[in-house]
This record gives C-alpha cells, structure tokens and sequence, in this order.
C-alpha cells in the first residue's frame, strides 16, 4: 500500500516517533541515508508563495541521493490546464514521490488517490503537517520529550497550523490548546478528531478564548500570521480581533519560566509577535526552520519504505 502524508494524523503514534527519531539520526549525520539514490526524482509543485518549503525539500531530496524537479504549479496549471488525476498519472509513472502545496484538501487528496507514489501535503488551506513534524523534532530537542507537555498556539485557530497542531500534538500525546476569537474557531471535524486521538495517547485539545488562561504554565507557546496565503483580500479585517492573541513580553509571563517560543514564518514583528520575542532568548524559530529539511528527509525515507527494510 502506497503511503501519503496529507494530514498529521496519516502517522500513529508509533510511526510518528519514528520519523522524529530517524530526523535526530539524518540531523546528526547528513549524508550517511540515500533513499533517493539513482537519482530518482521527486516532484515539488508550488501553487502558493515558499521559501523554507521550497528550499527544504529541494536540499533534502538531494541530500537523500535524489533529483529534486520543482514545477511552479502556476506554469503546470494543475486542475486547470490538466485534471489533477492526470496529472498525478504522469508524475507517477516517473517520479519516487510528489510534493505538493496547494489550496483546498479536497485536492491533495485527488493527487494521492491517482499518483501510485507517496504524496506529501506541503501545506493546504486546512493543515501544514510536515511544519509540525518540524516543530516536534525541535521541542523534542528542547524538553527531551513531547507527551505531557502542553503546547498552546495563539491566533487564528481556523487556519492550518492551528489544524496541524491540534493533530500532530494529539498523535504525540500533548496538551494542545488553541488561544483563538470565537470568529476563528477550529474546524469542529479536525478538533473531534484530535480530541479522539488525545484520548489514545493520553493527551488533551481545548480551544479558550482568553489568551492569557490558553497560556497558563504552558511549555511551548506557538504563533502564526494572522492572514495567511490565499487570504490577503480579509487583511483588514484580520487585525483588531487577533491583537490580544499577540504573543507579546506580557502574555509570555503567562507561560512557564522556561517556555519556548515557536513560528512556522514568515513573521511580522508586532502583529502576531513582538520582535523582542522572536528575537528574544525563548524563541527557537532558526532551529524549527533547519529542522524542516531534517523531518522531511526522515519523512521521505518512510513514506518511501514504511516498513524500514524488514520486509524486504
Ligand atoms: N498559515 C500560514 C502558514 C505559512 C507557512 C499560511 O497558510 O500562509
């Protein structure tokens, strides 16, 4: 069975840990896996702004022995010009696996059901999963674990961080809560879905409306923009509701004394966090972005061969 990875929780619990470990592994030793060697080429189709993403998955594949082929899926027109089933049918007749972002599920979904190679959601409208993966290695680094750590995102709690981090912090046994205005509620299907998984791993998810209750002694506070791609024309009115979310020197006192600070980026210092934070001590926003490469080569390497050899 062909695997994907289009949302958090296309990893158990298990197979998440896994990855995390095999990305501490490929972080110590950068060149030692060759997953890819041949080169086989992995397609990286873009239908929205990048620049960690981009430049991630483009090292990491050739880091992995392989040929990193990005398309601008504005040229590709993907949908458009081809429908996205034949487009998945061409690319997987010649390629080891296909990175994606684009804007709705519904189409990352239609590319792995025709693709026949591993499809990796490389950001949607409703999740950014491998960012996660990235941020777990990196509070993983940090605390020395993950389940039982509480983990609180502030901002826009509909967008897909706030998706992913329900998600990805519920496979890994977190306490997960999400400080957002009553208009940006998480997707109530993604939230149930969480707290179903939560209730496996012995995690949490709660949404709160007051930041400062959502920061209360929490490990790790996270933040995002608050009008993200594809959402530029609502800007205006993504300001005012989202301005006590900010995760300023003040609300920070509401964590605990050793909390850190984390950001997907791109970051726009005094909105959804003051620059004497993401500059600050806490923030450990360089190593996420570094570890973007190290989770998506672990990831690669298992979507790749879940099994890790031991079948073969
Ligand atoms: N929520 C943001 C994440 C950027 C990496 C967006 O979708 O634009």
């Amino acid at each position: 069975m062909v695997r994907h990875f289009l949302r958090d929780d296309d990893l158990s619990p298990e197979e998440q840990t896994r990855v995390l470990d095999l990305a501490d592994a490929m972080k110590k030793d950068r060149f030692a896996a060759r997953p890819l060697a041949g080169p086989q080429a992995v397609a990286i189709l873009f239908d929205k702004p990048t620049l960690r993403t981009q430049t991630s998955f483009t090292v990491g594949v050739a880091e992995l022995g392989g040929h990193p082929m990005v398309v601008d899926a504005r040229l590709a027109q993907v949908g458009v010009r081809e429908s996205i089933a034949d487009t998945a049918r061409v690319l997987g007749r010649q390629v080891a696996a296909v990175v994606w972002r684009t804007y709705g599920q519904d189409r990352i979904e239609e590319m792995a059901a025709h693709a026949g190679v591993p499809v990796v959601n490389a950001l949607t409208d409703d999740f950014h999963p491998c960012q996660v993966l990235a941020d777990l290695q990196t509070i993983r680094e940090q605390k020395g674990r993950l389940a039982g750590l509480r983990l609180t995102y502030l901002g826009d709690g509909a967008n897909n961080m706030a998706h992913s981090y329900l998600l990805g912090g519920a496979v890994a046994g977190m306490h997960v809560r999400i400080g957002t205005p009553d208009a940006y509620q998480p997707h109530p299907g993604i939230l149930d879905r969480a707290a179903a998984i939560a209730r496996e791993t012995g995690g949490s998810v709660a949404v709160l409306h007051d930041p400062r209750k959502a920061l209360e002694g929490t490990d790790v506070v996270a933040t995002d923009t608050w009008v993200s791609m594809g959402r530029e024309d609502e800007a205006d009115d993504r300001s005012a509701p989202f301005v006590p979310y900010a995760v300023t020197e003040d609300a920070m006192a509401h964590a605990a004394p050793d909390a850190i600070v984390l950001h997907c980026l791109p970051a726009y210092r005094g909105k959804e966090i003051a620059a004497s934070v993401i500059d600050g001590p806490r923030s450990v926003v360089w190593d996420e972005a570094e570890n973007r490469l190290h989770a998506q080569k672990a990831l690669l390497t298992f979507l790749l061969d879940p099994s890790g050899g031991r079948r073969r």
